[in-house]
């Protein structure tokens, strides 16, 4: 892709300390293990403590995928953060970031395309490097969906965590690196999944609050029905960009929403469960950190070796999706 390939040089992750469990959430809301295991395949999910915000679980991610990729926060060019619970308005959670950090000579800012968040972030920091614009980019995705939950509504409560992932871009040799990209959004289905309320179209007031407009807000089967799909015909969108075959994927590593929106896109690519990595049942959806954490914890487990063909694809509010193929 471009005049020079660009791939991952490193990755990090981070989660709270603090677990919430199904059988916590069947005391808050009329629900049971069964229902939400049967239905998602989430046991259990990790909540920011009080005193942490998007940035902070940024932050430990980050530093983990710096010194992975063996540079120093001064290498970096540019630090991209996808999210959609900034720890403010302004500003952005990248400059929070790259001030904890001491990335001085980073441009930074924030990304906003809900739970394909990350790979848009992928498609972004690829291009600036392929072009020779920059050496080395920071994506995160960080979120803390702990805080725009409401956690009387057992539609939603039962789905959402809080979590960071991070990789570091930068050139690799020839015959490595991503492949390509497909990126799309139909923002008509925009009403299925949001957070109406804060805004400038619904500024935060009274009336917001004591409708729970500050809350996601979603419909849930709708969205199921899109992200099953959209989730096969991107991944294969994008095999088919890089010139590749089903049969060459090695490992997918999708968007934690739900099992079941998992296997179907295993079904349409014919790949086994083993050729996936799931870790929904741990930490629930954590929309743009769901892949990156993903992805973090392939490599920890050794299940990503070089030369092995990475297939990343999601599904998320606006409605947007996103694939990328990625050659390891
Ligand atoms: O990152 C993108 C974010 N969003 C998603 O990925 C969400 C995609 N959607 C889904 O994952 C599924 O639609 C859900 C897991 C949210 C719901 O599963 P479903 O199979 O689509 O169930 P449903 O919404 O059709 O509801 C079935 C029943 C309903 O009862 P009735 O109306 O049939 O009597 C719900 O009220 O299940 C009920 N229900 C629950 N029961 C126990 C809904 N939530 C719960 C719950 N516990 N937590």
């Amino acid at each position: 892709m471009g005049l020079h390939p660009v791939g991952i040089i490193g990755t990090g992750k981070y989660v709270p300390e603090r677990i919430l469990t199904n059988q916590q959430l069947e005391q808050m809301v009329e629900t049971n293990d069964e229902w939400i295991v049967t239905r998602t395949g989430i046991k259990e999910r990790r909540m920011a403590a009080e005193a942490e915000a998007t940035s902070d679980l940024a932050y430990e991610a980050a530093k983990q995928a710096i010194a992975a990729a063996g540079v120093t926060a001064e290498d970096l060019d540019l630090i991209i953060v996808s999210t959609i619970t900034p720890d403010m308005f302004f500003p952005s959670t990248a400059c929070l970031l790259q001030t904890k950090l001491g990335a001085t000579k980073a441009a930074a800012f924030d990304l906003s395309a809900a739970c394909s968040g990350f790979i848009y972030g992928l498609a972004t920091a690829t291009n600036m490097i392929a072009t020779g614009m920059y050496n080395h980019v920071l994506v995160v995705g960080a979120e803390t969906l702990s805080r725009i939950t409401d956690y009387t509504d057992r539609n939603t409560c039962i789905l959402f965590g809080d979590g960071a992932g991070a990789v570091v871009l930068g050139q690799v040799e020839e015959g490595r690196g991503f492949r390509s990209f497909e990126l799309g959004a139909d923002g008509s289905g925009g009403e299925l999944l949001k957070v109406g309320g804060g805004g400038s179209r619904m500024p935060s007031s009274e009336h917001s609050i004591a409708t729970k407009q500050h809350f996601i807000h979603m419909a849930g089967n709708d969205v199921f029905k899109f992200a099953v799909r959209i989730m096969g015909s991107a991944a294969e969108d994008a095999l088919a960009k890089a010139g590749l075959a089903k049969e060459d994927v090695d490992l997918l590593i999708p968007h934690q929403a739900n099992i079941r929106i998992i296997q179907s896109a295993l079904n349409r690519l014919n790949l086994p469960e083993e050729k996936a990595m799931i870790n929904l049942d741990k930490y629930g959806n954590m929309s743009a950190a769901s892949i990156p954490v993903a992805l973090a914890e392939a490599v920890e487990q050794n299940r990503v070796k070089e030369g092995d063909t990475l297939v990343f694809v999601g599904f998320g509010g606006g409605l947007t999706w996103g694939a990328s193929v990625l050659v390891w």
